[in-house]
């Protein structure tokens, strides 16, 4: 229960990574404010925890509206009297191409990092988690017989995004550490969420991918929300503006 009071606000938390780690924060005590522009899922995580007796609430939101972002943050302290913990996590491959890209998995942090920080400063303080990942640290080798010349503008975009995420959780880390806003992300390897499904589904690709990571296998969502809920946590009161990988050592070679 290491999260037992805490109010909290995750974004992307109908899928994957953000809806393992609402039921997480759920199974450490916290409230949580289910954030995600497919409101339906949002929903659906937040009606399974108060099924399962957890204190929850859900909104739409597009991490990419500002007065969106502003009024989650706000809809939070409305449901649950503050705002202890924000994890951005919301995001998407390199699919949608270079704007729309750089848009959700930069700006979208951003909105959460400027609106969100601030706020928690001026209550007293707070946790802000980022999902970055291993693709904001580390070049990413390419799948066999992957062409040199890449066919679509907006490779890299993917890159791009979480590499500056890493930079953004560092600056905001040392403008508002002395403000008891701590500041970290997070930096998964390939996890099984529908957003490496594609991959998964080539058998090639998945070997290809699996062999990346020393410990022979991808990461499953609720090893990155555990990793979450630890940084949320008052156990990580002196970490902050730590990029930490869960990648099963990835990023160690
Ligand atoms: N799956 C991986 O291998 C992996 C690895 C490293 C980092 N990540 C990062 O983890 C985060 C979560 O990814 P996932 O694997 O759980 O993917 P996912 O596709 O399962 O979940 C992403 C969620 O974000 C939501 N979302 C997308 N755009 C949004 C927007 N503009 N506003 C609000 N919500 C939006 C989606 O609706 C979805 O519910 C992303 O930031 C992703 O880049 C994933």
């Amino acid at each position: 229960m290491i999260l037992q009071g805490k109010s909290t606000l995750i974004t992307g938390a109908g899928s994957g990574i953000g809806r393992a780690s609402a039921m997480r924060f759920h199974q450490g005590g916290a409230a949580v404010m289910c954030a995600d522009i497919d409101g339906a899922a949002a929903e659906d995580t937040a009606n399974h925890i108060n099924q399962l007796g957890g204190r929850a609430e859900s909104i739409r939101l597009d991490v990419t509206d500002r007065d969106g972002v502003i009024k989650s943050l706000h809809d939070t302290i409305d449901a649950f009297g503050k705002l202890d913990v924000l994890f951005n996590n919301a995001g998407v491959g390199s699919g949608p191409g270079w704007e729309a890209t750089i848009k959700i998995n930069l700006e979208g942090v951003y909105n959460g990092l400027y609106y969100g920080a601030e706020l928690m400063a001026e209550r007293g303080g707070g946790s802000i988690i980022n999902t970055a990942s291993i693709l904001g640290l580390v070049g990413m080798t390419p799948f066999p017989g992957e062409p040199i010349v890449p066919i679509d503008y907006g490779v890299g975009a993917y890159q791009a995004s979480k590499g500056a995420v890493v930079m953004l959780t560092r600056q905001f880390a040392v403008m508002y550490g002395g403000r008891g806003v701590r500041v970290n992300a997070l930096a998964p390897g390939f996890i099984v969420t529908p957003m490496t499904a594609l991959f998964r589904e080539v058998p090639e690709a998945q070997k290809f991918l699996v062999d990346l990571h020393p410990m022979g296998r991808l990461g499953q969502p609720e090893e990155i929300a555990n990793a979450a809920a630890f940084l949320a946590s008052d156990q990580a009161s002196f970490i902050n503006g730590v990029i930490l990988p869960v990648d099963g050592g990835y990023t160690a070679r």
